[in-house]
């Protein structure tokens, strides 16, 4: 659909003149499993330039991987081989086990985000996963504004998430480190922070009070 995340996300910002602007002055490619000529819509659409998944890698600094976890695994090994040095990877995933199977390692505790840094052999900053695609679309305000919706930004790697979060105030929105990615289970589906648009606070609030227990009807 126009204005999924997989459309919308996975872009890539380059150093370079493009002709493919995402408004914000970031130049931005994207590619899917099918190829650049199916992406011509949503080129039309976002003014995202389609290109192979390599290219859109290759020499990208901020590279949003938005795909179901089923299909990480099978993404090419070497696909950041060509990617600019010092990379921030992006994920906006969720595991879903009746959508990706079961996955063992993240039914037994770790973080879906974990697992697909550990997939990539690359760091991983997690943020975009607990707001659905469209709001991400529709609901971005000048900082400042009340009711801000705010995003919850997980990682290791305190450079990479710090340009994360100035992407995310960018596009609208009020950005929250989250702390560790092994701590990111704060933001998963279930949580009270996710699906729901909080704040600031309110986003402070549930990734206070969320559980590290998946709950029973998200496990495989
Ligand atoms: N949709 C939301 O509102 C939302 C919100 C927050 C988080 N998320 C999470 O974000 C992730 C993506 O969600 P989505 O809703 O965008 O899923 P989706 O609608 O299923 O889109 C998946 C995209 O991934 C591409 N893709 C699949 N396998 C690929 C591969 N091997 N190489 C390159 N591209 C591949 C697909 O391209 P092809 O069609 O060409 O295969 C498609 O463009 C999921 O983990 C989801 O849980 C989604």
């Amino acid at each position: 659909m126009a204005g999924a995340p997989g459309h919308h996300r996975r872009r890539k910002h380059r150093r370079q003149s493009h002709p493919a602007s995402d408004g914000l002055g970031h130049d931005v490619s994207v590619a899917n499993s099918r190829g650049p000529e199916t992406l011509s819509d949503l080129a039309a659409e976002t003014g995202a330039f389609p290109a192979p998944l390599a290219e859109v890698v290759s020499g990208a600094e901020i590279v949003i991987v938005s795909i179901p976890e089923k299909a990480v695994p099978v993404l090419p090994k070497d696909l950041f081989d060509h990617a600019a040095e010092g990379v921030t990877v992006i994920d906006t995933g969720n595991y879903y086990p009746q959508r990706d199977g079961r996955i063992d390692a993240i039914e037994n505790g770790q973080t879906d985000s974990a697992w697909v840094a550990e997939q990539l052999g690359k760091p991983v900053v997690k943020v975009f996963n607990n707001i659905y695609a469209q709001h991400l679309l529709d609901r971005g305000v000048p900082a400042g504004t009340a009711g801000r919706i705010a995003l919850p930004v997980a990682g290791d790697d305190h450079l990479a998430k710090e340009k994360v979060m100035q992407l995310v105030d960018e596009l609208g929105f009020d950005p929250i480190d989250a702390g560790r990615l092994d701590e990111s289970w704060r933001q998963q589906p279930g949580t009270p922070a996710s699906g729901t648009d909080p704040d600031l606070e309110g986003v402070r609030e549930g990734l206070d009070a969320a559980s590290p227990e998946r709950p029973t009807e998200l496990r495989g």
